[in-house]
């Protein structure tokens, strides 16, 4: 058992792309933060291309049915995910093709249940952090909007090294401070040069930051390996304590 911190420790989950593994690694970082006596709970404030699913269907989870059970929450999914948009497109594209409106004051009442008696608190984006939810407001103005520091998730290929220097530049200017880098396998061997040296090159072109792997999972369904995959990859360093 763990020394709760005496401040929650906030993320904002942001990513290189879409599909890249930021629900992986949040899910991985909630299993292993339960795991060392935490509690913890996430958030997926706008999920676009799901499906609500029948009581009785099956198929594949969405990311807030993933993160929730990752966390062992009883938080309602109406909590954990406030909008739900079937197409798969850019919140703003999705929203504006089903007309909905997203109220950030929602998803603030959201933030604030979400928050509450937890140790940890996740809150992933969808896609990267310049993703519009609307014409005004980026993820990343989301992010900046609740102070929350960001857990940028990079996929490890071939172009990686300028969509993570894009993001902390991105990141940098809105003021928003980026707590780690996590250069996530896409898949179970490193086929390419690319992908056998980006890591030294992140930590050669970023000295100050704290960059972290994070392995590939065979089972990412299976809680207990994703919590073994976040120890592995040196990511309990996000939940101590002392983490500014
Ligand atoms: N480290 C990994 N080990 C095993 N599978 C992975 C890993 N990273 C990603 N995947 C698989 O790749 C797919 C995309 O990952 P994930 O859903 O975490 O991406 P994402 O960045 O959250 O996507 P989105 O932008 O849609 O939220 C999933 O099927 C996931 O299981
Ligand atoms: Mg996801």
């Amino acid at each position: 058992m763990t020394r709760p911190p005496t401040q929650p420790i906030r993320l904002g989950v942001t990513g290189t792309d879409t599909g890249i593994g930021k629900t992986v690694v949040s899910c991985a970082l909630a299993a292993r933060a339960r795991q060392l006596g935490l509690r913890v709970a996430a958030m997926k404030p706008i999920e676009s291309g799901v499906v609500e699913r029948p009581v009785s269907g099956s198929g594949l989870a969405s990311d807030a049915d993933r993160l929730r059970a990752a966390c062992g929450s009883m938080l309602p999914l109406s909590v954990v995910r406030p909008y739900l948009l079937e197409e798969p497109l850019a919140p703003m594209i999705a929203a504006a093709r089903a007309d909905v409106a997203i109220d950030l004051a929602v998803l603030d009442s959201a933030l604030a249940q979400v928050e509450q008696d937890v140790d940890v608190v996740l809150v992933e984006g969808a896609g990267g952090v310049l993703v519009p939810i609307d014409l005004r407001v980026s993820y990343l103005d989301l992010f900046a909007r609740w102070r929350l520091p960001l857990l940028l998730v990079a996929g490890n290929k071939l172009g990686v090294l300028n969509h993570v220097l894009l993001t902390i530049r991105a990141a940098e200017t809105a003021g928003v401070p980026v707590r780690a880098i996590v250069l996530t396998s896409l898949s179970d061997h490193n086929t390419t040069v690319a992908e056998a040296t980006n890591f030294d090159a992140l930590v050669t072109l970023l000295p100050t930051y704290v960059i972290l792997r994070f392995p590939w999972v065979d089972r990412p369904d299976d809680l207990d390996a994703l919590a073994a995959a976040a120890e592995v990859g040196g990511l309990d360093v996000l939940l101590s304590p002392s983490s500014p």
